[in-house]
């Protein structure tokens, strides 16, 4: 079918597993609408009794597929922040590869919910501080999808040690993850994008504590210093091929990498007392963000990391 003109409403939607078939609104809101009917009776009957279904944009129909056709890769997708982002791409439209390390059952999870609405993703085992992992990682990616567009550096450990006590096996765990792994991601990844000439997305969840100090976490605090220089300098050089790159610093997020504080009623309050706003962050939130800087509406926004922290960053302690 040829390509409609620019201003006709048409959606983009998986249709017979072809999602890059473009179809009239008519059928589409036809397609949409049946799928509601099995939830809806009132739509379904107002369907059958009136076939014809008025025209109507993406906005109207209520649905925008922000990253249609978009093949992404989310390190550390099996569960907290990279799962809720792997979920969402997927709903947005794009093909989504889950990188896990160890006991691969999250991940099946991740995927099987994404099956579950009719998303494509698949499950693939790299730690991200190996170069090989990585190169395979990349190179599996783009045999099961074609190619890649985007990258979500999420994979990311922290423990905690006085600065004086921290083992070096810990901290040098902790950089290679958290630092060296998106170095190494955004590389392998960023030589693919420039093959394909289009351009690309990098994504990098780096923290709050890429600007704040947090005493015990000084590698992880590192790391994310680190990653906030290291999103900034590939931003530059990638430019010119159209890749951008950014930096999110979520705050206090309610994910397992903060068990011991939900453990800890006393600590959790003296943290919501940093917080502005007074409560945790939900892994969704970040996952919006994540979508607006993959899609097409953020190709000016490179360079920079956004804060997305109930205030955190900004709170003046007993001012
Ligand atoms: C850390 C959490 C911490 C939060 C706010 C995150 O980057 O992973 O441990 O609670 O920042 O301080």
């Amino acid at each position: 079918m040829a390509e409609p003109a620019p201003n006709m409403p048409v959606w983009r939607i998986a249709l017979g597993g072809n999602n890059r078939q473009s179809q009239p609104v008519e059928t589409i809101a036809l397609t949409y609408l049946q799928g509601h009917a099995r939830f809806n009776g009132r739509i379904r009957q107002q369907f059958s009794r009136n076939k014809s279904v008025p025209l109507a944009s993406h906005h109207q129909l209520g649905i925008q597929m922000k990253l249609q056709n978009k093949v992404a890769i989310v390190t550390g997708a099996a569960t907290g922040i990279g799962q809720a982002i792997a979920i969402r791409f997927a709903r947005e439209g794009a093909s989504v590869v889950i990188d896990y390390v160890g006991n691969s059952s999250a991940a099946d999870q991740t995927m099987n919910e994404i099956k579950s609405f009719g998303g494509k993703s698949i499950a693939l085992a790299a730690d991200v501080s190996k170069p090989d992992q990585v190169q395979n990682l990349i190179d599996s990616t783009v045999k099961a999808f074609g190619r890649l567009d985007i990258v979500v550096n999420n994979a990311g450990i922290e423990t905690k040690h006085a600065f004086v006590d921290f083992p070096f096996d810990e901290m040098q765990k902790i950089l290679a993850v958290n630092l060296i792994g998106p170095f190494l991601v955004s590389q392998a990844a960023a030589r693919q994008m420039i093959k394909q000439g289009d351009g690309g997305r990098l994504i990098n969840i780096s923290s709050v504590h890429e600007d704040l100090p947090m005493p015990t976490n000084a590698p992880y605090c590192a790391s994310k210093g680190g990653l906030r220089m290291l999103a900034r300098t590939i931003a530059v050089e990638l430019a010119k091929d159209k890749i951008t790159v950014n930096n999110i610093g979520p705050g206090a997020v309610y994910t397992p990498i903060d068990a011991d504080i939900q453990a800890n009623p006393e600590l959790e309050k003296a943290l919501m007392a940093e917080i502005p706003l007074s409560r945790w962050g939900k892994p969704e939130e970040i996952a919006g963000l994540a979508t607006y800087l993959a899609s097409d509406e953020a190709g000016y926004v490179t360079g920079s990391t956004y804060f997305i922290d109930g205030g955190m960053m900004r709170q003046s302690g007993s001012l």
